[in-house]
């Protein structure tokens, strides 16, 4: 789904994004997310953060599992 109308940015690439690492404002200057009329500010900024948190939770179990150490 298209999030971002004025810069066609998805929300898989917020998301994807967002679960590299990325704060908000890399994904402002990368992709240009809320950068011209902001309306996509807000759901953007929900995408990241649940996406934020579902990544620093997953390295967290992987973390407390020691499943970072198989392989
Ligand atoms: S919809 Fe994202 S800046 Fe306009």
């Amino acid at each position: 789904m298209i999030v971002c109308v004025c810069h066609r940015v998805s929300d898989k690439t917020i998301a994807r994004s967002a679960q590299q690492g990325a704060g908000f404002d890399d994904i402002q200057l990368e992709h240009g997310v809320a950068t011209q009329c902001g309306k996509c500010e807000g759901a953007a900024r929900q995408i990241w953060s649940e996406c934020r948190l579902s990544g620093r939770l997953a390295h967290l179990v992987h973390s407390t599992t020691g499943a970072h150490n198989a392989a």
